[in-house]
């Protein structure tokens, strides 16, 4: 029989992909989403791309009640916990809505899984763990650094809360994945990241301006101790992403996996910004107005990870390169235009 998987989040942006990667996996999924960010009619792209529309519960995580519903009604093997707000900004204007989502709905879940039975979590965690780190490319063992917002914080809080309810459990087993910057789409340009109103990330902000939405695309900072002065990052295509939780999940249904295990997900590739931008328009041949302007506030350096343990005791690894991560993301923006 098959499995069952609950991805909370499931019409986000990453949710969705691994909803489709799932599916394609031979899993039944069950997707939980309250909307806040994100569109129904995603579940729309993913039937179109599998010809399965899993099913959906509309309901907010935070609500305990509410969210056993799913418990009761299906017999979930594993959880995907991607319900989350991700906005650092905002968790800095708003701390508190940032800590009752984020954990709030972390509690819920493991409350849940534990009442229900149910052993098996992948967790949604974030390079944003490692702040600036001393040593590049960053290991899993690289030291935490205290968060630099309460987003970041969430993070971290998720995963010591994960460790210490497995500590006082025989049963649960959970991975974390720490992503470092998922950028692209899906193939088929029929599911992708639907950022509300002006993007704050890189890719989704420079598409808006080939898009015409917007007029220019500031580089934050042309003055970092880099090649080209401009940040480095770690890009990784997010169907990449995708399979790597499907790969967690299998691990832990098959009990191969330790009680409690992280994983950095990236290609261990750094690129700059200045990098990304000329890429995209080898990739897509459109040109991008851009200027230098001042530093971000918050923003580090460089970073980019060591893939060795996501290679060797996970078994995954990243596929596309940053060409195919851009020409994607523009296929999807194409079809956010089409449809607008
Ligand atoms: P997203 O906003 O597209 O997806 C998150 C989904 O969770 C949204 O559909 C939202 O509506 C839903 N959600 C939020 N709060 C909820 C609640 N209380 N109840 C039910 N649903 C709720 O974001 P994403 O980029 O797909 O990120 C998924 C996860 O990955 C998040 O946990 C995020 O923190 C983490 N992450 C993202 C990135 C990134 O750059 N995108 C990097 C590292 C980690
Ligand atoms: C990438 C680079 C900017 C916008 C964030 C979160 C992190 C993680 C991933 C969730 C940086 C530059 C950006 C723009 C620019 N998310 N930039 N002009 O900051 O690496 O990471 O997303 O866990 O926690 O902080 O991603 O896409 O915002 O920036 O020059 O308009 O692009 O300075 O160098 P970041 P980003």
């Amino acid at each position: 029989m098959k499995k069952t998987v609950l991805v909370t989040g499931g019409t986000g942006y990453i949710g969705s992909h691994t909803v489709v990667e799932l599916q394609a996996a031979g899993y039944e999924v069950v997707v939980v989403d309250d909307l806040s960010n994100s569109k129904e009619n995603s579940l729309a792209g993913i039937q179109e791309i599998t010809s399965t529309k899993p099913r959906f519960y509309k309901i907010d995580l935070k609500n305990k009640e509410l969210s056993s519903e799913i418990f009761s009604t299906h017999k979930i093997d594993a959880v995907i916990h991607f319900a989350a707000f991700k906005a650092v900004g905002e968790s800095v204007a708003n701390p508190l809505h940032y800590y009752q989502n984020n954990l709030g709905t972390l509690l819920n879940i493991l409350e849940l899984m534990k009442q229900y039975d149910c052993e098996n979590l992948v967790f949604s965690s974030s390079c944003t763990v490692y702040g600036q780190p001393e040593k590049l490319p960053v290991t899993e063992d690289t030291p935490i650094q205290p968060a630099a917002s309460p987003y970041g914080n969430t993070k971290q809080i998720g995963e010591e809360i994960i460790r210490d309810t497995i500590n006082s459990s025989d049963k649960l087993s959970s991975i974390s994945l720490r992503y470092f910057n998922p950028i692209g789409a899906h193939d088929s340009g029929l599911i992708g990241e639907l950022p509300q109103g002006v993007p704050n990330n890189l890719v989704p902000y420079l598409l808006k301006v080939v898009g015409g939405e917007l007029e220019q695309l500031s580089v934050f900072g042309g003055d970092y101790n880099t090649k080209d002065g401009t940040c480095v990052r770690d890009y990784i295509h997010v169907v990449d992403l995708a399979k790597a939780h499907v790969i967690a999940v299998d691990k832990l249904l098959d009990k191969k996996s330790k009680r409690y295990e992280v994983f950095n997900l990236g290609t261990g590739e750094g690129y700059s910004v200045l990098d990304l931008i000329k890429t995209f328009q080898e990739a897509t041949g459109e040109t991008i107005n851009y200027k230098i302007v001042d530093r971000r506030p918050g923003d580090v350096e460089q970073i980019f990870a060591d893939t060795r343990n996501a290679n060797d005791n996970l078994g995954w690894k990243a596929e596309r390169d940053l060409k195919n991560m851009l020409s994607t993301a523009w296929k999807w923006q194409q079809h956010l235009m089409r449809k607008s």
